[in-house]
Formats: C-alpha cells, sequence, structure tokens
C-alpha cells in the first residue's frame, strides 16, 4: 500500500535506497534533507510504497517538483513507479531548485528517463554537473559572512539573483562575499543544499563588476572552505559554465542531466 512517509521509516528507507537510487550520488547520506526538508515551494510531501512492512519505493513532491522517485531494483517493472506517479501531482521530475539531488535526470540513467516519457513526459531542459579535487588548488580568500556582514551579502543575493537563490544561501554552511567600494560584489555559498556532500554554490557577481576576476576568487575561497570541512572533492552542480570552473578550478565535466516535464 501507499502511505505517507514519517522520519521513523528512515532506517529503512535507507536500506530502500541504496537498493533504488541509479543518480550518480549518495541519497542516503542526504535522505532526510530530501525526505522531509522544506523546499523554496514549501513543505515536501514524501511517500512510500509499504509490502507489509517491507518498503519497496519512494516518491517525494514539494510543489510541482518530483524531488525523488525510487523504486527498489528488485522490485521495478510491476508497476510501483507507476502508483507512486499517480499519486503525486508533480509534473517536473527533479531539478527542484534549492532542494534537488540532481539537477535532473542522470542522462545515463536510461530506465528513468524511459519510464517518464512512457508517462508523456518530454525532455525540456539539459544541464552540467562538474566535480574538482581538492587536493591541490590555489590559495585564496576572501571574507566569510558574519553576524554583522551576513544580512547585507543576503539582501544583495536576494536583489541581484532574486528570492530562490536567498533562499538556498541562508542554508549555506559556508559563505563568503567580495567587496567593491563599500558595496557587495559577489559571493559564493557551500554546502546548502545536499549538505553533507560538498556542493558548492549558488554563486554570483553583480552583473556590472564581472569580468574582474571576483568570480574565481570567490570560488576558490568557497572550495577552501570545503576542504578545511574535510571534502576531498566538490560537486560543482547545476553549470553551464563549463570553461569558467575548468580555466578557474580545474574543474570536469561529471555527468550531464536532463529535466523532463510534463506539459
Ligand atoms: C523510474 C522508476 C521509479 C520506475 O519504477 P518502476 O516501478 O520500475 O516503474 P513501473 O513498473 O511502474 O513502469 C511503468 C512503465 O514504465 C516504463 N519503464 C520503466 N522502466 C523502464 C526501463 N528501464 N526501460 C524501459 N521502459 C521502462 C515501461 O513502459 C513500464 O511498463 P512495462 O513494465 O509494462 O513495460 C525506477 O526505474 C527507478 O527507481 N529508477 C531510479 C530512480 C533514481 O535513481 N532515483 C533516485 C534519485 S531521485
Amino acid at each position: 500500500v501507499l502511505r505517507p512517509a514519517t522520519r521513523d521509516d528512515l532506517p529503512r528507507l535507507r536500506e530502500v535506497v541504496a537498493r533504488a537510487n541509479d543518480a550518480p550520488y549518495d541519497l542516503g547520506a542526504v535522505l532526510e534533507e530530501k525526505c522531509f526538508g522544506r523546499g523554496y515551494f514549501g513543505e515536501p510531501r514524501a511517500r512510500v510504497w509499504d509490502d507489509g512492512g517491507a518498503l519497496r519505493g519512494v516518491i517525494v513532491t514539494c510543489g510541482r517538483f518530483i524531488r525523488v522517485i525510487a523504486v527498489d531494483r528488485a522490485f521495478r517493472r510491476r508497476g510501483i513507479g507507476s502508483e507512486l506517479l499517480a499519486s503525486a501531482n508533480g509534473n517536473i521530475v527533479f531539478a527542484e531548485p534549492a532542494n534537488y539531488l540532481t539537477p535532473g535526470i542522470a542522462e545515463a540513467d536510461i530506465g528513468t528517463v524511459r519510464f517518464f516519457r512512457k508517462k508523456g513526459f518530454i525532455a525540456t531542459r539539459w544541464t552540467y554537473n562538474m566535480h574538482v579535487p581538492l587536493g591541490a588548488l590555489p590559495p585564496a580568500s576572501a571574507p566569510r559572512a558574519d553576524d554583522a556582514s551576513r544580512p547585507r551579502v543576503l539582501q544583495f543575493i536576494e536583489r541581484e539573483f532574486g528570492r530562490i537563490w536567498h533562499y538556498e544561501a541562508t542554508h549555506a554552511r559556508s559563505l563568503v562575499y567580495v567587496e567593491h567600494e563599500g558595496e557587495v560584489a559577489g559571493f559564493a555559498a557551500a554546502e546548502a543544499n545536499n549538505r553533507g556532500l560538498g556542493w558548492f554554490g549558488p554563486t554570483g557577481v553583480a552583473r556590472a563588476l564581472r569580468g574582474r576576476g571576483f568570480g574565481r576568487q570567490l570560488l576558490l575561497a568557497s572550495l577552501a572552505d570545503l576542504r578545511a570541512m574535510g571534502f576531498a572533492r566538490a560537486v560543482i552542480p547545476w553549470t553551464d559554465a563549463l570553461d569558467f570552473y575548468r580555466k578557474s578550478c580545474g574543474a570536469e565535466v561529471a555527468g550531464r542531466f536532463v529535466t523532463m516535464q510534463l506539459e
């Protein structure tokens, strides 16, 4: 039967996703954030497929977004995914701004792409994740937002980049910024979404001040923070700025992701 998930399900859910996750990141490590963490679009709804106490699959939606859907590999092609999907009203697959495991379906995950195609979803957008080893990066520093500067930095983010990035940056474990003539000119956040997996971003420099090296400085300072937290590698998610990241820190494309949507 399909029923709402509770936090008591987390240990068993972790076992299910170990057998169900085909995305290239450890869903189990961020399971609580994905199943129960608020999103920009409100509280999520998590449901499980419960087979007499044994969990076989899970779906999490937030607003119009399907944040997570996963079925135990041993129980696929039996209609469980279909029932999970039918119980939800999400019509955009993954790529939920500010709370996503992956920015769309990993293109290598052909089964999931086919499932959604069968359900009438079509591909609408493509984007990339990049990876960068943190072992040997050039040194860089930038001021860290503290109690005094944080409100100004967050205000800057909202004004220049909108409310979703503001929301995401609010959760960041690391938030650095740069100033130009006494005003905040740019920022970089890390360990905001997918906390525990070493994810970078969001980041941005004021339009009029681009091309002066601020972006690179912020990136390197933020990656240094991730390294200091103990990460050996950072993920630079949901980006098309491939050349910028290649040049600035030696990051390489790790995968392409497709957003599928029901018209
Ligand atoms: C996508 C997914 C949820 C589908 O679950 P499922 O229970 O197997 O889906 P269903 O049995 O309801 O499939 C319905 C139809 O979709 C299509 N389909 C599903 N999987 C398919 C595949 N691998 N190849 C081709 N078609 C497929 C088929 O048409 C199927 O009908 P059929 O079995 O009669 O041919 C499952 O493949 C999955 O868990 N993928 C991994 C997702 C993941 O990594 N999640 C973690 C990140 S959020």
